[in-house]
């Protein structure tokens, strides 16, 4: 059990949507510290005064994880200040919401960093501390578009499914040297937290408090894999099942999954 209890706690993306969620709930959960890692300095400043109520030290760094320099100066700040991080949660994320065509190359490296390389270096920094301490928990949040592929995100899924194959053979590789670090690996379906923002969808958009709740309790019980709403389940057997043509036409027109970014807005 990867208890919440007197543990040092970092999430990346914490000044917002799941991120700023699960933080208070980790906090509820009687972490000790919570370490927020945000590029966005006013919501980082407006998080820290809103969790000032809550029991336990919150400290937040301004860091760019698309920057390893920025990644590697601000792990050895946080590692001086607590010793170890005991939990970590991978959430940092945007999305660009455009044809491919349309991306210009900074937006493909942007996307791959942040949602993809970030994830391997910032593990890379805290895991030894773990493997030391022989316990640890990397919690990985990865999308259901890490089990399809979607018009009008092509990057942002190629960037998911990278960290799902990642983040799963990390795990196998925590396991098999009994090293005593967890793995969770998260891949939730569109949550109304803002980042996809006029997206239409005929499956109900999740609640941000149900996903953030779901991750904090999958990481409690060392869960591998949370997969959400259920129905994502379903997804790896159908189209291992299904003929590609027929996939397309279940998935992407009868539950109109092709065509839910054609709205998109996102965040300004
Ligand atoms: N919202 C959804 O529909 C949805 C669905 C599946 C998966 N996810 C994933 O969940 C995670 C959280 O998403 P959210 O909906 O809470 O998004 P959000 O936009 O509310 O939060 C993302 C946070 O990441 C921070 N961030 C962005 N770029 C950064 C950078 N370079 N360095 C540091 N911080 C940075 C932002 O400032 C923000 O606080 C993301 O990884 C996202 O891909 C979201």
């Amino acid at each position: 059990m990867s208890s919440f209890n007197s543990k040092n706690v970092l999430i990346t993306g914490g000044a917002s949507g799941i991120g700023k969620l699960m933080g208070r709930m980790a906090l509820e959960n009687g972490a000790a510290n919570l370490v927020i890692w945000d590029i966005n300095d006013a919501a980082l400043e407006e998080t820290k005064a809103e969790f000032a109520t809550v029991k336990g030290n919150v400290h937040t760094y301004k860091v760019d994880v698309a920057s390893v320099d920025d990644i590697k100066i601000n792990a050895a700040l946080t590692l001086k200040k607590l010793g170890g991080i005991d939990i970590l949660i991978n959430n940092a994320g945007i999305v660009v919401g455009k044809l491919f065509t349309e991306h210009t190359h900074d937006d493909i490296a942007k996307t791959m960093n942040i949602n993809t390389l970030a994830l391997m270096h910032i593990t890379r920094e805290f895991l030894p501390g773990m493997r030391s301490r022989k316990q640890g928990h990397i919690c990985n949040i990865a999308s259901a578009a890490a089990l399809l592929a979607n018009p009008k995100m092509a990057v942002y899924v190629a960037s998911k499914w990278a960290v799902y194959g990642w983040s799963e053979s990390l795990r196998i590789e925590m396991e098999q040297g009994k090293t005593g670090v967890h793995v969770t690996t998260v891949c939730p379906y569109y949550i109304s937290t803002g980042m996809f923002s006029g997206v239409k969808s005929r499956i109900p958009l999740l609640k941000p408090e149900v996903v953030a709740k779901r991750i904090i309790k999958a990481i409690s019980s060392n869960k591998l894999v949370v997969k959400l709403p259920w129905i994502v389940n379903l997804l790896p057997f159908a189209k291992a099942t299904m003929p590609l043509r027929v996939f397309d036409f279940v998935i992407g027109k009868g539950f109109g999954i092709y065509n839910t970014m054609s709205s998109f807005v996102g965040r300004k």
